[in-house]
């Protein structure tokens, strides 16, 4: 799948995703809060604490509807499988679910797929579409294997769809699990700069975009799992997207990470992210020049937004930290001083919006498609 057409590059200076111990609890209290385990026939909890509640039977819940008629449960044979993995809801007709927004602003959407046969079902033969508030989440989608999909997308107050429907007569669509959560205010703020091979311009509007989640990863440290996170979401070890030739030594850091009134918050990234991160020391090498690259396979005709988080838990003094940040051997940030933008063991996130030749994190989903 790495096509090293659309792959791209991000070259940095140093990089920190850095920061503290302790066990981060998740102290956010989503006001709105769906989590739905589609086909389950009871309440499933899950490790990290968070119970999802069926979507066809139990008690009424006004707030949330779904097209019973259309959809039917589907239960895996396996039962040696996660909580949400055992139910799917399949349906062959479009159907949706509809929920009661109270709270406007960016909610995450996520979307848990796992295909598993039973004798009259392959759930990997599904193909489908998912519309949401206007745009097409997926299109011709279908899975043989395990995923999650996760969107960041802004809401109003009010009714909120997600819509599956078939690909085609022949076929059928399956969830088996979805989340709509509100994000915290303030967690995609609304300017970025967006790099251009020529020039670096202002993105505004950010807050407003609909964007798919694509990487998140944690720099030098370990998987970060939902458990683990302060919003929920996965973190993977980035070893995988560092180029070959990128040498730079993993920092650890085992203090408690100072969050800051106008800097990153927890939420932003938690404290498993912030205790590791990877730096260069240009003082050892000869000619003192040299990249850290992470490379990133991408779609084109999507902007993609590139979320950097730093803490500076590798200095040993103020005003040691200067380096360039390149988004596809583009500018973006030039000197950066990291003592001067965040000081020792401060968090803080730098938000670059990069142009259409860019790799990024988050997928701007800005063509909606029209399903059959
Ligand atoms: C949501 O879907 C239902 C059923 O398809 C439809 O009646 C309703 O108008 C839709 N609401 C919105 C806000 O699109
Ligand atoms: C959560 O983080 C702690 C400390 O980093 C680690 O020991 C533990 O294994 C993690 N738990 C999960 C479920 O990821
Ligand atoms: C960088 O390398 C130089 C020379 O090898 C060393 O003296 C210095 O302590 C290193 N700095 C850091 C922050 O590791
Ligand atoms: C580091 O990357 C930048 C941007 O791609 C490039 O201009 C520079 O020459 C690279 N430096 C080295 C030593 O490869």
């Amino acid at each position: 799948m790495a096509d090293r057409r659309n792959a791209n590059h991000l070259t940095a200076g140093f990089l920190c995703f850095a920061l503290l111990t302790t066990l981060s609890s998740a102290i956010f209290s989503p006001p709105d809060n769906y989590l739905i385990a589609c086909g389950a026939s009871s309440a499933a909890t899950l490790d990290d604490g968070r119970t999802f509640l069926p979507d066809h039977s139990g008690p009424s819940r006004p707030t949330f509807r779904a097209d019973g008629h259309r959809v039917s449960p589907l239960h895996n044979p396996s039962h040696d499988v996660a909580t949400l993995h055992r139910a799917a809801s399949i349906f062959a007709c479009p159907c949706s679910y509809e929920f009661e927004i109270k709270n406007k602003g960016v909610h995450f959407i996520r979307l848990h797929f796992y295909p598993f046969a039973t004798p009259d079902y392959d759930l990997s033969y599904a193909r489908f579409h998912v519309l949401a508030s206007g745009f097409t989440l997926l299109s011709d989608f279908g899975t043989s294997t395990p995923l999650l999909k996760e969107y960041l997308i802004n809401l109003d107050e009010g009714k909120f769809n997600i819509s599956f429907a078939p690909a085609g007569r022949s076929f059928f669509g399956f969830v088996n699990a979805i989340e709509v959560v509100s994000a915290p205010k303030g967690l995609i703020l609304d300017v970025a700069r967006l790099v251009n091979p020529s020039q670096i311009t202002k993105f505004d509007g950010l807050s407003k975009q609909a964007m798919e989640t694509l990487y998140r990863i944690n720099v030098g440290g370990p998987k970060v799992t939902p458990f683990n996170d302060t919003l929920w979401r996965r973190w993977v070890p980035d070893l995988e997207y560092l180029t070959p030739g990128s040498s730079s030594e993993i920092v650890t850091f085992s203090g408690r990470i100072k969050y800051q009134k106008y800097g990153a918050s927890r939420e932003v990234a938690p404290d498993n992210v912030y205790n590791s991160a990877r730096a260069m020391n240009s003082s050892g090498v000869s000619g003192a020049d040299y990249n850290m690259t992470w490379e990133f396979p991408v779609a084109s005709g999507y902007k993609y937004l590139v979320r950097m988080h730093f803490c500076d838990i590798a200095s040993m003094a103020l005003n040691q930290l200067y380096f360039n940040v390149y988004i596809n051997g583009n500018l973006a940030y030039g000197d950066f001083d990291l003592s001067e933008s965040a000081g020792q063991m401060l968090a803080i996130l730098c938000r670059l919006c990069c142009g259409c030749q860019c790799f990024g994190a988050l997928k701007h989903i800005d063509w909606p498609v029209q399903a059959e």
